[in-house]
């Protein structure tokens, strides 16, 4: 049934409209009485609690969509009524300007430009890092001893034999750069691409994107990271989304956590991103170690600080409810258009 609700939303999305006729048709599918969604509301009656509970919300979300496509069609033709004729084609404009779709910010740009302004609104400042890191400033000044088995946590793409420059594992490194380069209070977010030796499935990608955070200050604890993520998380996915601390561990930070939010895209019915538990991991974060103050020279005696670390794709995938990761790459103009066209 998901399956085919889903297929529905593809359908509004694709609907071309051109014409007030295109526009009557789009009305009787999708928002007159006799409309489709309807059926699947019938359906329902037949489920239990917690499925009609889900795919309710499902539905009428779908049911948003369509009309919102319907309002803004409905204005964009009875505009072009009042001033031209609707099949006038202009044909004195250069060719670049008649086709048929114009293009726009690709779906990883429009959610990395939300989350930026969600944190700017708290004070946090956007710096650029590099991808090319050194083995100190992705590995050693974060805490991972020489032959740490924490390393092999992150399957790395070594430059040259040596193995001392690298593509970085995670934007983690960041923090390193502007600790040595900085004095606190330092209060950052950071995103860009990271690569790491895996194989690509519709969960996992062996380049993807990070937004990294951090704030140093003096008396900063894990209540003030507690409230910083749980207001991001609320502003980006809502108030209803269920945020689930987990316990975990990275060298960087102590205590280190995990965050889980409720899945959204099966809203807890199963489905491959949350590997049918009904969560999905967002996120890394935890105190910033004293080691990592140590060695980008931060006084431990004065200063604390937490760290947080999380996956662009993962948030855009829960907020677009899209699952599989390796759409982001492939330039389908069908899957780009969907972010553009409504
Ligand atoms: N760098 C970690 C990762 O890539 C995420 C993280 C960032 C965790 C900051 C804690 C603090 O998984």
């Amino acid at each position: 049934m998901i399956n085919k609700i889903n297929l529905i939303k593809i359908d509004i999305k694709n609907f071309q409209i051109k014409n007030s006729k295109d526009l009557e048709n789009f009305y009787e599918k999708f928002i007159s009485k006799k409309n489709i969604i309807n059926n699947f509301f019938i359906n329902l009656k037949k489920l239990d609690l917690k499925k009609k509970k889900a795919i309710g919300i499902l539905l009428n979300n779908i049911k948003d969509v369509a009309k919102k496509k319907f309002k803004l069609f409905n204005l964009k033709i009875n505009l072009n009524k009042n001033n031209i004729n609707e099949n006038f084609e202009d044909l004195t404009l250069p060719p670049f300007c008649r086709h048929e779709y114009n293009g726009g910010l690709h779906p990883l740009t429009i959610i990395r430009y939300e989350i930026i302004s969600i944190f700017k609104k708290v004070g946090f400042s956007v710096l650029a890092g590099q991808e090319i890191e050194d083995d100190w400033h992705n590995f050693t000044a974060l805490n991972f001893p020489k032959e740490h088995p924490a390393r092999d946590m992150q399957d790395t793409f070594f430059i040259e034999s040596e193995n001392k420059f690298l593509l970085r594992t995670h934007t983690s490194s960041i923090q390193i750069r502007v600790m040595k380069n900085n004095n606190p209070p330092i209060k950052l977010i950071s995103t860009g691409r990271v690569f790491r030796k895996e194989s690509i499935s519709s969960r996992t990608h062996c380049i993807f994107h990070q937004l990294e955070g951090f704030y140093i200050n003096k008396n900063i604890s894990f209540l003030d990271l507690k409230d910083i993520l749980i207001y991001f998380i609320n502003q980006i996915f809502g108030n209803k989304v269920k945020i689930r601390f987990r316990s975990s561990y990275f060298p960087f930070t102590e205590p280190s956590v995990e965050i889980d939010i409720s899945c959204l895209i099966c809203l807890g019915l199963g489905c491959t991103l949350c590997k049918n538990t009904g969560w999905v991991e967002i996120m890394g974060a935890g105190m910033i170690d004293p080691n990592v103050f140590k060695n980008c020279n931060v006084d431990i005696n004065k200063y604390s600080g937490f760290a947080f670390g999380m996956g662009i794709e993962r948030i855009a995938m829960l907020k677009y409810q899209i699952d599989d990761i390796r759409l982001f790459t492939e330039n389908d103009i069908r899957f780009l258009k969907q972010f553009n066209n409504i």
